[in-house]
């Protein structure tokens, strides 16, 4: 650890000094094998979790809240699930050293979440929290070769507004191991996502126009089910569906603007039309 910080303050030193070494680090491959040496310092365990100190979500004695929180762990489970795939096939596809050797950290984060919901979940309620248009989204993932693709949609689009959601929850759930679980997700992921971002810059830059323009396409056809997904609820929630609809068209509209600034970043067509 303190190797890697004094190697880090030496590289900042020479930057300083050195208008060449500041380029070099700009480039994304560089980048990504700083990504990587950032997640292995801050990777955490789940036992760091205050499993004994803290009640697993606010409210959980209420058979009504427990429920709700159960259904949202259930939800953060199956997007898990997910990742942990994605990022194993990433780990596995991706041309770049300095890339997978980020890949091998993300599949270790996204497994020790996986691991985080399962135990949460044994602690409540069972419930049927999974979005039928969530999985729609991840076999379209799943059915693509693309990397572009799928680092585009799997780390740009899905994990930054998912950082948002990570946000919400954890205002909502302070002094739970829910909540202690969203704080951890909130610096996981945002190093997912911007390790996202540097590495679509790098594919992006050696893609060809017709590439571009598929990817574009692409994105339209994700466009309906994420809107479906994002204002889907499971049934232990209906009841709240009348009290947040003006919730839901501002984290639409939220999330739709987070989408289309992402995209059009890296040089692409913005998917949605608002
Ligand atoms: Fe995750
Ligand atoms: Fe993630």
């Amino acid at each position: 650890m303190e190797a890697d910080a004094e190697r880090e303050s030496a590289e900042q030193a020479l930057a300083a000094t050195d208008p060449g070494e500041a380029a070099r680090k700009r480039d994304p491959l560089r980048r990504m094998l700083r990504f990587y040496r950032t997640a292995k310092r801050t990777a955490w365990n789940i036992d760091d979790l205050p499993w004994d100190a803290e009640p697993p979500v606010p409210r959980h004695e209420t058979e009504r809240w427990n429920l709700l929180w159960s259904s949202v762990v259930q939800q953060q489970l199956q997007a898990d699930r997910t990742a942990v795939a994605a990022a194993s096939r990433l780990l596995l596809d991706v041309p770049d050293m300095e890339a997978k050797l980020y890949y091998s950290t993300m599949v270790q984060d996204e497994a020790r979440h996986l691991e985080g919901w399962t135990r949460l979940a044994e602690q409540l309620q069972p419930v049927d929290g999974f979005s039928p248009y969530f999985d729609e989204l991840s076999h379209m993932l799943f059915n693509s070769e693309m990397i572009e693709e799928r680092v585009l949609v799997f780390q740009v689009l899905f994990e930054g507004c998912a950082l948002e959601a990570f946000r919400e929850i954890s205002k909502a759930t302070e002094k739970t191991i829910l909540g202690a679980m969203a704080n951890k997700l909130l610096i996981d992921d945002a190093i997912h996502h911007r390790s996202g971002v540097t590495y679509e810059e790098h594919l992006l830059a050696r893609a060809s126009p017709s590439l571009k323009r598929h990817l574009s396409e692409v994105l339209k056809k994700y466009t309906p089910v994420y809107i479906a997904n994002l204002t889907w609820r499971p049934p232990v929630r209906r009841w709240l569906s009348r009290t947040l609809a003006e919730h839901d068209k501002y984290i639409v509209h939220r999330n739709q603007t987070l989408i289309n600034t992402a995209v059009t970043d890296l040089g692409l067509k913005a998917p949605f039309d608002i």
